[in-house]
């Protein structure tokens, strides 16, 4: 059955009407607002109204006005299995009702979270000795942040090693340290009085916007090298504690994979100097990049990594750091002690939801999935949108795909933020007739200028899912524009 039929076959046909807080809709005596201005929950925009989703079922989110949408996003990169699976659901269920509904880590060992961390180790094929479970990316990152630091502490406790070096086009999460970490000014813009001031940014690893003309990736790679030495030399080698960034950049850039040879080139240049070599893989890893963890393309295994998204799949909130033998060495042989930790930590009923969601990535070879269909989508993108005058660049890896759009393509200048391109080409997707999500991002350019939209199904897609998200995709970039045309 083709994702539109059964979009229809769940449609039942409600009268839709405007309503000052977004759509009434009439079912005989009843009626609801089914898209609502939030009153009670401080959300993300004030001044939107969001249309309310009454369920979920694999591809499909179902909305009160009646319609049936596509998640082709699964939120940011989340939902890598689908909504509603039965198997996760029971799995979380049933730890819920042995009666565990808290457990503090601090005095207790539980089953289901051991067998989590081990099923995550063998996925490194033992490149990694330790997990760190937290309840979200941001908290994974502000661990990774302490633990590196905590790694030359141990051994010294008056280490020079104060610095981070991590990367412009970059985002690691909202909380302090890790916004202070993310070079993503517009969401830095508000806090940036009091952001960390040891951490410190080198170029991202962009092609689309950096690679000169006939520069080979060897030279490209060669020279963000330099570029990470240089900084290493001018903040003193002995000062700095890791570099950190994304192996394929999620939302601050749209979805753009590492030049080959760029992260073992960066790793040897902070091995080069006793620092840590730290991948943030919370929305590029856990299969969403076409291997299960993005390093894996490469083989070139971190000293701490975390992950988050894909690792519940929406789930539960569960996000965890990966841990190299060198950092639980240095541990092991110092205090033993993480000298960090919060209330809610490796909760069984997040680790049961992660667990099983690994389980079906492993047991229905979702990972090789990704990597097929991931194929087959860039071809479909490419073949319905590289040609278009205002489709700057496609690009991704796996089923994480990046669209990034420009005003002049051979200049690749980006579109006026006032015309919020990005937010256009996601209210259109996401409205009838089209019904699908993308999601939408801005800063592609400069940090400041720039959107783009991002494509990320669940590993689960078949060949006519991927068909369809294309042509889709491919039918609003044509309708926006067309429209901005207009304008
Ligand atoms: C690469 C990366 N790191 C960290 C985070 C923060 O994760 P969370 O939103 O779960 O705190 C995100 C979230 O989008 C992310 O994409």
């Amino acid at each position: 059955m083709s994702p539109s039929a059964l979009a229809d076959l769940h449609h039942d046909k409600a009268a839709v009407e405007p309503h000052s807080n977004g759509l009434r809709l009439s079912n005989g005596h009843t009626s609801v607002v089914a898209s609502k201005q939030t009153e009670y929950l401080l959300d993300r925009n004030l001044h939107k109204s969001f249309p309310v989703v009454t369920g979920g079922s694999g591809n499909y989110l179902y909305l009160l006005d009646g319609r049936t949408v596509f998640d082709a996003t699964g939120g940011a990169a989340v939902s890598c299995i689908g909504h509603g699976n039965k198997r996760v659901i029971k799995a979380v269920s049933t730890v819920m009702n042995t009666g565990i509904s808290y457990l503090a880590s601090t005095f207790w060992a539980c089953e289901v979270v051991e067998e989590l961390c081990k099923n995550l180790i063998h996925g490194t094929d033992g490149k990694m000795a330790r997990i760190y479970l937290t309840g979200s990316g941001s908290e994974a990152m502000e661990a990774a942040i302490k633990l590196a630091r905590q790694v030359f502490y141990e051994c010294n406790p008056s280490t020079p090693r104060i610095n981070f070096i991590a990367r412009e086009g970059s985002y690691h999460g909202n909380t302090i340290g890790a916004l202070g970490m993310s070079g993503f000014p517009l969401r830095r813009a508000p806090y940036e009085p009091f952001l960390m001031n040891n951490v410190h940014h080198v170029s991202s690893c962009n092609p689309y916007r950096q690679r000169a003309d006939g520069e080979s990736d060897s030279s490209f790679v060669a020279r963000k090298a330099a570029e990470l030495e240089a900084k290493f030399q001018e903040l003193g080698p002995e000062t700095v504690i890791a570099f950190v960034a994304e192996p394929v950049v999620g939302a601050a850039l749209g979805c753009v994979p590492a030049v080959p040879g760029y992260l073992k080139a960066m790793k040897d240049v902070c091995h080069k100097h006793g620092a840590l070599f730290i991948l943030d893989e919370v929305m590029s890893g856990m299969g969403r990049c076409g291997t299960l963890h993005a390093w894996q393309h490469e083989d070139v295994a971190p000293d701490l990594q975390t992950v988050g998204k894909g690792l519940g799949g929406g789930y539960q909130p569960v996000a965890a750091v990966l841990i190299s033998s060198r950092v639980v060495n240095t541990l092991l042989n110092g205090s033993g002690q993480f000298v960090h930790g919060q209330t809610y930590q490796g909760m069984p009923v997040q680790a049961a939801a992660a667990l099983e969601v690994q389980r079906i990535v492993q047991e229905e070879d979702l990972v090789d999935n990704v990597k097929r269909q991931g194929l087959y989508l860039e071809q479909c993108l490419r073949a319905r949108l590289a040609d278009h005058p205002n489709v700057g660049d496609i690009r991704g890896r796996g089923l994480f795909w990046g669209l990034e759009f420009v005003k002049d393509k051979t200049t690749k200048e980006p579109f006026d933020p006032k015309l919020a391109v990005a937010q256009r080409v996601y209210n259109t997707s996401v409205s009838t007739p089209f019904n699908m999500t993308m999601y939408p991002g801005t800063g592609s350019a400069d940090g400041l200028k720039g959107d783009h939209v991002i494509l990320a199904p669940a590993y689960n897609v078949t060949k006519e899912d991927i068909e369809y998200i294309a042509q889709v995709a491919s039918d609003v970039v044509h309708q926006v524009f067309r429209k901005l045309g207009n304008l």
